[in-house]
């Protein structure tokens, strides 16, 4: 019998579990849960659940933002990125200027040089993946346009269909030399996926352009400078409590041009002051912002979908995973001016400076912003020398402001551990921003992590979760890992006041982090299993959490099984004398003097020099994998040496998948910490770095489902998958309709029948409710095909006494809503 007791709302309850054998499939209850219905509660936070968005995978130029043209004005690195020049039976040429443009934050702007006009001469734009348009509905193009003395034409804006037939039109005329901003509403005739803008001048001379947009008529309520219509839904459904923006490492940006600076995104959309987009990569070198989604537009969707704003202000430092710079702190006080201008032009009146910005962006009423984040991810020393500066000015001048801090980028390194060591010192915080991208079988361990915080410290915000499964595919897995994680939200409710999963868009074809919440591309838009957990907790938050006792069976570790890998993180390393041996049996000894042609690659610059297979490319996740994925109790050795490069060695073991992470990150995080990221078990980071040049001698012993990994001799890391709850659970009160509302997950792959027992509670109605997120395989997914494979399911549950059976299916979350007398 295996026993563990668990600090649940300040009473040690010990739960009694057995392997997981009291299995039944309706018959038997193989699991018990007791709500304390008659005690008072833990108030839950209105914010408990909230939405994290970011600029990331197209999440807002091409994503949210509704605008359907790219590089409207010209000020992408590639000027003329998105834009390719028509001439229909014309002769002229284009060019990118710069003189006397229409500001200085939008210095560049395209000149249209036209010998003989034909039936037009100018350009199209194919937009994000191509213009959608649909029959009969209106849009609104929009253009700056000046013409030099002697253009005496026009400008027409077509919409053409994939085909190049025109589907809708307006005209722009009484161009002068002077730049004239125009608007013109464009009625289409037919629907198109993957049409495009083409704008043309009709007469010889040259003509300037800049700004040229096309907005749908229709975008969420109807806002001109307004966001897709069934994305913004899709968040407003969500029933989120608060909108945390911009970011993310966005807000920190790589360099100091390249930090979030929230001036730059208010005012007249061709007063913005654009940016490279911090997450642009190989795939996607022109991905920009251009702030047409700014810090006004945000705050207005939160008003529009009932959430508390919550910005993230860059607090002086750049990401400190990329370049790491930081600005002197004698010169740190423009941004605390930013910080406390963006208070005023939330919430200050409108004869104040900002304010009456506000106001004249069309909001002259108050936002009323609570909360604000002081840098995202930040750590050392380094931060809480800028941090206190913020907190200081910050709270002498709105002590009701809550200030949001951070505690670095992982939820149990070093740097957590620092962070929270001056939180507990008298370094003052309100909320603590932790995050945490870790395996599922984190989330399920890790369900209790906030019942030892002390109830008089700072309150936390879990600002950027999501279990990340060996593929980092959005599946029901995932979702349900974070779902029991979730319980333990609801139970530490006096702790925990705001949480949101985290990375919140991913446009299909344009991905630069997985998994995320919501997945679309133009057309589709469909949530990921783990959208319907945010959906399902944030729609039936209790107003209190009661206390519950739980008996739960315990599911058994599955033993480490899988092949064996070595690789870098921008890096350039060798590896050699790599063996595998199992009771003393050799699995597997590396020959590279007969190459490397078994080795499965991914990615990298791979080659044979002195006996070493040898890796010289500095590219990120590059891999190569032998063996059999079916090895089990073996021991990995071999000699890897740094040649140049950020990092250290990627050593997997256990690996099945092409796309899993299973492996020892030995100087990881540019060379600060090992790091053991396997799915089924975790283990604290530990400080560490790689020498250059130096050969190390790595040795990683599996046995059945433990794991060590020695350094030149040394235990450095080990780690041990344990055993699984099969049911995690939560519960509490609604104030309103007085239901009891249950959280309750089975993580099994059975069916389990579960006594549940409202103790307290007279007059329970005789139907409840309960919604519930499943599906046949814990790998099921969504997808623009299958969008509703993965999607919760109401049905009614037969209740009418204080003690009932209720049958969670496998691999599910249940929300239980029980009518009960108030
Ligand atoms: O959510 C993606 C990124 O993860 C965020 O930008 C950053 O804060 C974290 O590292």
């Amino acid at each position: 019998m295996m026993k563990f007791s668990s600090q649940i709302f300040g009473l040690s309850v010990c739960m009694v579990g057995l392997l997981y054998v009291r299995v039944c499939s309706g018959g038997e209850p193989a699991a018990s849960m007791v709500v304390l219905t008659d005690q008072p509660g833990i108030p839950v936070a209105k914010t408990m659940h909230g939405i994290f968005f970011e600029d990331i995978n197209y999440a807002a130029d091409g994503g949210l933002y509704a605008e359907l043209v790219q590089n409207r004005s010209f000020e992408h690195r590639n000027r003329l990125y998105g834009w390719r020049t028509v001439s229909r039976n014309a002769d002229g040429e284009i060019e990118v200027a710069s003189a006397d443009p229409i500001n200085a934050n939008n210095a560049h702007y395209l000149r249209l040089k036209i010998r003989s006009a034909g039936q037009g001469f100018g350009v199209a734009n194919g937009g994000f993946d191509g213009i959608v348009v649909r029959a009969n509905k209106q849009y609104r193009f929009g253009v700056h346009a000046r013409a030099n003395a002697g253009y005496s034409g026009e400008l027409i804006a077509l919409l053409e269909d994939e085909s190049g037939k025109e589907i809708g039109q307006c005209k722009i005329s009484g161009l002068k030399p002077d730049w004239q901003r125009f608007e013109a509403k464009i009625t289409s005739s037919a629907t198109t996926t993957n049409g495009r803008l083409v704008l043309l001048a009709t007469a010889a001379g040259t003509v300037d352009v800049d700004m040229v947009s096309l907005m749908p008529g229709e975008t969420f309520k109807g806002r001109r400078n307004g966001l897709r219509a069934d994305l913004a839904q899709l968040l407003a459904d969500l029933k989120p409590g608060f909108m945390r923006f911009p970011g993310g490492c966005i807000v920190e940006g790589a360099d100091f041009q390249n930090m979030y600076r929230w001036k730059d995104t208010i005012g007249e959309i061709w007063e913005r002051k654009q940016n490279l987009n911090l997450w642009r990569n190989p795939e996607s070198p022109e991905y920009h912002q251009t702030y047409g989604l700014g810090f006004f537009e945000y705050f207005q969707f939160c008003e529009d979908i009932g959430a508390e704003p919550v910005p993230i202000i860059n607090c002086g430092m750049c990401c400190q995973a990329r370049r790491g710079r930081y600005v002197p702190l004698d010169q740190l006080q423009p941004f605390v001016q930013d910080a406390l201008d963006l208070i005023e032009f939330a919430n200050g009146p409108t004869n104040s400076i900002w304010g009456a910005k506000r106001a004249a962006m069309g909001h002259p009423d108050p936002f009323n912003m609570k909360f604000i984040g002081i840098g995202n991810e930040q750590w050392g020393q380094e931060y809480f020398d800028r941090y206190i500066v913020f907190y200081r000015a910050i709270k002498a001048k709105h002590p009701d402001i809550k200030i949001i801090t951070t505690s670095g980028p992982h939820p149990d390194d070093p740097l957590w551990h620092f962070a929270w060591g001056k939180f507990r010192s008298g370094t003052p915080a309100d909320i603590v921003d932790e995050h945490y991208y870790r395996p599922p079988q984190w989330f399920f361990e890790n369900d209790n992590r906030y019942d030892a915080y002390d109830r008089t410290g700072p309150k936390v915000f879990a600002g950027e979760y999501a279990a990340h499964d060996t593929n980092r595919r959005n599946n029901l897995r995932a979702a349900i890992a974070e779902a029991a994680y979730i319980t333990g939200l609801w139970r530490n409710a006096d702790v925990v006041v705001m949480a949101a999963y985290a990375p919140l868009f991913a446009k299909i074809g344009h991905v630069q982090w997985r998994p995320n919440l919501i997945w679309f591309d133009n057309t589709h838009a469909y949530g990921s299993p783990s959208y319907h957990v945010q959906a399902i907790y944030a729609q039936n938050r209790p107003d209190v959490v009661l206390p519950v006792q739980l008996d739960a069976p315990l599911l058994p570790p599955q033993p480490f099984t899988g092949r064996i890998g070595v690789g870098t993180w921008r890096t350039q390393a060798e590896f050699k004398d790599i063996i595998v041996t199992k009771n003393g049996q050799t699995l597997f000894k590396s020959d590279f003097s007969k190459g490397f042609s078994d080795w499965e690659l991914h990615g990298g610059t791979w080659s044979v020099a002195d006996g070493a297979l040898r890796q010289t490319s500095e590219a990120e996740n590059v891999r190569a994998f032998i063996g059999d994925t079916n090895w089990t109790d073996y021991t990995l050795s071999l000699k890897a040496r740094k040649i140049s490069g950020n990092e250290g060695f990627l050593i997997s073991f256990a690996h099945k998948h092409p796309d899993a992470v299973s492996w020892w990150n030995i100087g990881g995080w540019n060379n600060t910490q090992h790091g053991l990221e396997v799915p089924g078990a975790t283990a604290p980071f530990v400080p560490g770095r790689v020498e250059t040049g130096r050969w190390y001698e790595i040795r990683i012993e599996l046995k059945d489902a433990t794991v060590k990994c020695y350094l030149d001799g040394k235990l450095v890391q080990e780690a041990a998958c344990k055993p699984t709850r099969a049911l995690y659970a939560a519960a509490g009160r609604d104030a309103r309709t007085g239901e009891i509302v249950i959280a309750a997950v089975n993580s099994g792959s059975r069916p389990l029948a579960t006594e549940i027992k409202l103790a307290g509670a007279k007059n329970v109605g005789q139907i409840g409710t309960a919604i519930v997120l499943s599906s046949a395989s814990p790998d099921d997914e969504n997808s623009v095909e299958h969008p509703d494979k993965v999607v919760p399911r109401k049905q009614t549950v037969n209740v009418g006494k204080a003690q009932f059976t209720y049958l969670l299916p496998a691999w599910s979350l249940n929300m239980l809503r029980i009518p009960v007398e108030k």
